[in-house]
């Protein structure tokens, strides 16, 4: 079977929901692979695996050392890596350059980068030159400290038009989806209804075209996951109970039992008594 590609995903709106989970390294990404349509290798890497505060310090590097393993484990998921902050706001140009290092180093099938009306010549530039890109509008995590935080959007109706026009800038410059991340659900079933590419919801609305979260929060690997994490089952209470199993069977002498030790061959045994 043929990895999706960013055209296939797009494709996928009004037919089915769409799955989506991030993925940073090779053995996630080898199990995850079948179960959904699209890997993000998300910047959130940086504060998942590297325990940063925020995904600001993420560079272009770290995200191809990662993406460059999620592409070699996995053979059927769309693989979509983010360009991280600082790698595409300046200029077209440097947005360019990284996003084709990122495809030629990577292997991976497009981009994602944060942003909506500010964005519009960017992705532009980029789809136009043959860069698949997928749109992130909402909450925007690369802003967090403009922001002041992590602020869910649009919970006043008055302020709806601004995030309607980012989405419909994403789309008109050529993205083949855009993620909502941290929108009052009625205003993400509304752009949902509005756009012609799908729409893809963390902290959004059932509406979207298709869900994503981080695969370690969902997993309960993460100790602080927001509202919108359904966690599906307790991978550090599992990881916690197994080292403790294996240090106690280290201190008993239970570990390493004779099964996991390696015999002499015969010969080399007759011939050491010999010597
Ligand atoms: O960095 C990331 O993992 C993301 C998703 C949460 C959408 O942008």
């Amino acid at each position: 079977m043929r990895r999706k590609s960013s055209a296939d995903i797009k494709g996928l709106k009004g037919k089915m929901p769409i799955v989506c989970l991030t993925a940073y390294t090779a053995p996630i990404a080898r199990a995850i692979d079948d179960v959904g349509d699209l890997l993000l290798v998300g910047d959130s890497l940086g504060m998942v695996l590297y325990d940063y505060e925020n995904t600001l310090p993420v560079t272009v590097d770290q995200m191809i050392e990662h993406s460059k393993s999620v592409v070699k484990a996995s053979k059927k998921s769309c693989v979509i890596v983010d360009l991280p902050f600082g790698s595409y706001e300046e200029s077209v140009d440097k947005a360019f350059m990284n996003a084709a290092r990122v495809m030629k180093e990577t292997n991976c099938n497009g981009v994602k980068l944060e942003g909506g009306q500010s964005m519009f010549n960017t992705i532009k530039y980029l789809t136009s030159r043959s860069v698949p890109v997928m749109g992130h509008i909402g909450l925007q995590p690369q802003s967090v400290l403009l922001d002041g935080g992590y602020k869910v959007k649009g919970k006043n109706k008055f302020d709806w038009q601004k995030y309607i026009d980012d989405a419909l800038a994403v789309e008109e410059g050529g993205a083949f989806s855009v993620v909502l991340e941290g929108m009052a659900e009625p205003l993400a079933a509304e752009i949902t209804s509005i756009l012609k590419i799908p729409t893809i919801g963390i902290g959004a609305s059932p509406k979207c075209d298709g869900q994503i979260l981080v695969t370690e929060d969902m997993l309960g690997l993460t100790n602080v996951a927001p509202k919108f994490v359904k966690k599906y089952t307790n991978l550090d209470k599992l990881i916690k109970n197994s080292a403790s199993q294996y240090a106690q069977d280290v201190r008993n002498r239970v570990f390493p039992g004779s099964e996991h030790t390696y015999e002499m061959n015969a010969q080399i045994i007759k011939n050491k008594g010999n010597d």
